[in-house]
C-alpha cells in the first residue's frame, strides 16, 4: 500500500511482498515460500543471504562503510587483485561504479576518449540500461523514443548478422557494444562467428569492442564470463548484477587498446566503496572455491533437457546458455508467470512471449525438478 501510494509505479506489481531469503528461496509477508528463479533480476548469484556475503558485509560494516576514491582502501585493493585472477585475458585495469547502466555509461565515455569518434554500433533487441548513454545503446523503441533526442551516432544492427555488422563499422564508429547472450531482448545467445567477427572488425577498423556482461557475467552462463566460452577478448567488459551477490555494484574492465585516463575524466562518489568491495570479494572467493560456474554448466544441461521435454503446444522454443534460460511461448507469457507464482515459483519475462529464468547459481537438482514440475503443470 505504502509503495503504491508513494512510489512512481514504474514496476508492474507482482502482488506479494518479499521479506526474507535464503539460498534459492524467498518468503513473502504471509510466510509463503517461493523458489526464486528471478534472483532479483539475476543479482543473487550465490543465492539469497549467502553466509560468506553476510559475514563479509557485517564485518566490513563494523570496520569502515565509506571511503572515497581519493583514498586507498584495503578491500578495494584486494578486489582489484581478486578480479585479475578471473577476468578474461587482456583486461588489466578496472573502474568500480554502482550499477550496470553506470558501467555501460562509463564504457561509452572511455571508448569516445580513446578513439575520438562518437559513432556506436549496438544490436537490435540489445539492453544496456536506462541512463542517457546506456539508453541510447538500448534498442527497444518504447524505452528509448520518449526520451529522444538521446546521443547522436548510434546504429542498431540485427544481432548475429555479420554482414550488417561489417557494413555498419565505418571509420566514424568508435565502439561496438554487444551482450554475449541477449537477456532482456528475449534470451538469445550470440553466435561464435558473429562475436569473433565483431572482435576482428573492431581491431581492423580502430573501434573498441565493449562486451556487456552485466547479466551474463560471474558464472551465470557456465563460465566465469560468457565471452570465455566463445573465445573472444573484448577491449572493455562491463559487469554488475551478480558481482556482489546482491550488494549494488558495477565495474568496467579495460584492455590495452583503451587510453590511459587522467584525474577528473570520470568518477563516482560511491563506486568502489568498502562494503561493495567486501561483498564482491566474498562472491568471487565462493565462486572460485566451489567452482559454481562448472556446476551451472552441468546442471543447466539437465534443466534444458527437462524443459525441452515438456509436452506443450504453447512452447515454441527453449533457448539460452547456463542459467540464462528463455522459454518462448506461442502466446503472451504474463498469465503463465502469474500461474507459476501461484504455485510457488518466481520467474521473469523477456519481452511479451518469453518466460525468462535467471535462478541463483546454487540451484540444486531438486530445485530443478520442482521448477520443471510447476512449469509443466502450467504449460500443459
Ligand atoms: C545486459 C544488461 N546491461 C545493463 C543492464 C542495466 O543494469 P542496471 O539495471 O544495474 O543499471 C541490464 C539490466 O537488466 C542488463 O541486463
Amino acid at each position: 500500500m505504502l509503495e503504491a501510494r508513494y512510489g512512481l509505479g514504474l514496476y508492474v506489481s507482482r502482488g506479494i511482498t518479499l521479506v526474507r531469503g535464503a539460498g534459492a528461496y524467498v518468503w513473502d509477508s504471509d510466510g509463503r515460500r517461493y523458489l526464486d528463479c528471478t534472483a532479483a533480476y539475476g543479482v543473487a548469484s550465490l543465492g539469497h543471504c549467502h553466509p560468506a556475503v553476510v559475514e563479509a558485509i557485517s564485518q566490513q560494516a563494523a570496520t569502515l562503510i565509506a571511503c572515497s576514491g581519493s583514498f586507498g582502501n584495503d578491500q578495494r585493493a584486494q578486489l582489484y587483485a581478486d578480479l585479475m585472477t578471473v577476468l578474461p585475458y587482456g583486461l588489466t585495469r578496472v573502474f568500480f561504479c554502482n550499477s550496470g547502466a553506470e558501467a555501460n555509461e562509463a564504457a561509452l565515455k572511455f571508448a569516445r576518449l580513446t578513439t575520438g569518434r562518437h559513432g556506436v554500433v549496438a544490436a537490435q533487441r540489445g539492453f544496456h540500461g536506462r541512463t542517457a548513454g546506456a539508453l541510447t545503446a538500448t534498442w527497444e523503441p518504447k524505452y528509448r523514443e520518449p526520451f529522444e533526442p538521446l546521443l547522436p551516432g548510434f546504429t542498431y544492427i540485427p544481432y548475429n548478422d555479420e554482414a550488417a555488422l561489417d557494413a555498419a563499422i565505418t571509420d566514424e564508429i568508435g565502439a561496438v557494444i554487444l551482450e554475449v547472450v541477449q537477456g532482456e531482448g528475449g534470451v538469445r545467445p550470440g553466435t561464435t562467428a558473429f562475436l569473433h567477427r565483431a572482435q576482428q572488425l573492431c581491431r581492423e577498423r580502430g573501434a573498441l569492442l565493449i562486451l556487456d556482461e552485466v547479466q551474463s557475467g560471474f558464472g551465470r552462463t557456465g563460465t566465469f564470463f560468457a565471452c570465455e566460452a566463445v573465445g573472444i577478448e573484448p577491449d572493455i567488459l562491463t559487469m554488475a548484477k551478480g558481482i556482489a551477490s546482491g550488494f549494488p555494484m558495477g565495474a568496467v574492465a579495460l584492455g590495452e587498446r583503451v587510453a590511459k585516463l587522467s584525474p577528473g575524466q570520470h568518477g563516482t562518489t560511491f563506486g568502489g566503496g568498502p562494503l561493495a568491495c567486501a561483498a564482491a570479494r566474498a562472491t568471487v572467493r565462493v565462486l572460485k572455491e566451489t567452482n559454481l560456474p562448472a556446476q551451472v554448466e552441468r546442471l543447466s544441461g539437465l534443466f534444458f533437457e527437462r524443459l525441452r521435454a515438456i509436452p506443450s503446444h504453447r512452447i515454441r522454443e527453449v533457448r539460452g546458455r547456463g542459467y540464462m534460460i528463455g522459454i518462448e511461448l506461442t502466446e503472451p507469457a504474463a498469465p503463465y508467470i502469474a500461474a507459476a507464482q501461484e504455485r510457488g515459483l518466481l520467474v521473469l519475462n523477456a519481452g511479451v512471449n518469453v518466460i525468462r529464468l535467471l535462478p541463483p547459481l546454487v540451484l540444486t537438482e531438486e530445485d530443478i525438478t520442482l521448477a520443471t514440475m510447476i512449469l509443466k503443470e502450467i504449460l500443459r
